[in-house]
């Protein structure tokens, strides 16, 4: 029987990897094991996302925790190694761009192992990222490319890829959100919401949070804009602690700063807002699919298909451009006509037909 190994670490990998283990356990009789980094170890940034999403709990846990990133990923290789020589899996699976992903591709590709990257091919072009290290590294050592959207297919064949590895199978964040389409409603976050209407914003992006004077300046921006719309704020542990250290204190108490929400609270946060102020890179898409407008705080994105629906705009992190986005947004609700081609709840089952052509 097959076996097949996820390696996850960090929130984001948990609702990619949600629909894709589901899938496999219904469609095949392969053997699967998680291994969890532990790079997230607070309970709302890991357990209430396997939790609300039915994941199975991880078979390991490897409690690397937070430290620099080149000590985390090498603490994380060297367990990694250990485990996965121990369980001999036929394949294993990384997903998105954490730290965690590019620990496991380093490790799989020194291995010999077989590895599947789910959500390869985003590329912003921009190296100051870590995340776009990780995913130009991983991208490069996988054997198979599971893509979710054409751009990203683009990408990689310029970068050289054999064509015949790079699958394209829609966006597995979506699958997540259709199947619990039910769930994310009104009644999630009525204690969390104003009455009368609200934006929603979420920043954690080192180049965000790190600086002291452009996160008093970004934060003063928010104060402004919360005097014409609320704002609720679910603030990663990152940026509550850099908020600690400027000491920052809203001027006017309409930024409401929450602790992280679960994930079904976040879409539902997401689905009633006016808009949302963001530098996620998964919100930028959770947003196209709700339809809400999105303003996201960065120079550039790996997600354009999600400024080409129409739904998110590019704010360079511009504290009078996103004033500007949002008098424009306030000003006339806009729409998108279509969604991104394959980001209709499938993107799974066709990743795991695609596998069965592998192992
Ligand atoms: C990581 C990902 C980023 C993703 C984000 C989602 C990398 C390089 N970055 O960034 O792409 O958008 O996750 O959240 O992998 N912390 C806690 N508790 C936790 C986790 C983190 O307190 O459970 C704090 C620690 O102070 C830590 C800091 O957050 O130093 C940053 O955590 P880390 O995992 O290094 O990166 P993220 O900023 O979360």
């Amino acid at each position: 029987m097959s076996k097949i190994i996820h390696v996850v670490g960090a929130r984001p990998n948990f609702v990619k990897l949600a629909p894709v283990v589901n899938a496999i356990y219904e469609n095949t009789y392969w053997t699967q094991s998680i291994i969890h980094t532990g790079q997230h170890y607070d309970k709302s940034m890991s357990k209430t996302f396997f939790n609300e999403l039915h994941i199975p709990n991880p078979d390991y846990n490897l409690n690397i925790g937070s430290t620099s990133h080149a000590e985390q990923t090498g603490r994380m290789m060297i367990e990694l190694g250990a485990v996965i020589k121990y369980i001999n899996p036929e394949l294993v699976m990384v997903y998105g761009d954490v730290n965690s992903t590019l620990a496991a591709a380093m490790v799989c590709a020194k291995m010999g192992v077989l590895l599947a990257h789910v959500e390869a091919g985003l590329r912003s072009h921009d190296m100051r990222m870590p995340e776009e290290i990780n995913r130009i590294l991983t991208d490069r050592v996988s054997d198979i490319l599971f893509t979710h959207c054409l751009e990203a297919d683009t990408n990689l064949i310029a970068e050289g890829v054999n064509e015949d590895n790079i699958h394209f199978v829609g966006n597995v964040i979506i699958d997540t959100i259709v199947k619990h389409e039910d769930e994310i409603n009104f009644t999630k976050i009525k204690n969390l919401v104003p009455e009368h209407g609200y934006a929603l914003a979420t920043l954690h992006r080192p180049s965000n949070v790190d600086d002291d004077n452009y996160l008093r300046l970004i934060m003063d921006t928010l104060d402004k804009i919360s005097r014409r719309i609320p704002i609720i704020f679910p603030a990663h542990p990152r940026t509550t602690k850099r908020l600690k250290e400027i000491k920052y204190s809203p001027t006017h108490s309409n930024v409401v700063i929450i602790k992280p929400v679960t994930y079904l609270q976040s879409l539902s946060l997401q689905k009633y807002a006016k808009f949302v102020i963001t530098d996620s890179g998964g919100m930028q898409e959770e947003t196209t699919f709700l339809g809400i407008p999105c303003i996201t705080v960065r120079e550039n994105t790996e997600r354009s298909i999600t400024i080409e629906k129409g739904t998110n705009v590019l704010v360079d992190r511009m504290p009078y451009k996103i004033e500007r986005a949002v008098d424009k947004i306030l000003s006339n609700a806009r729409t998108i006509s279509s969604l991104p081609t394959l980001w209709d709840g499938h993107a799974s089952e066709r990743i795991v037909k695609k596998l069965r052509q592998y192992i």
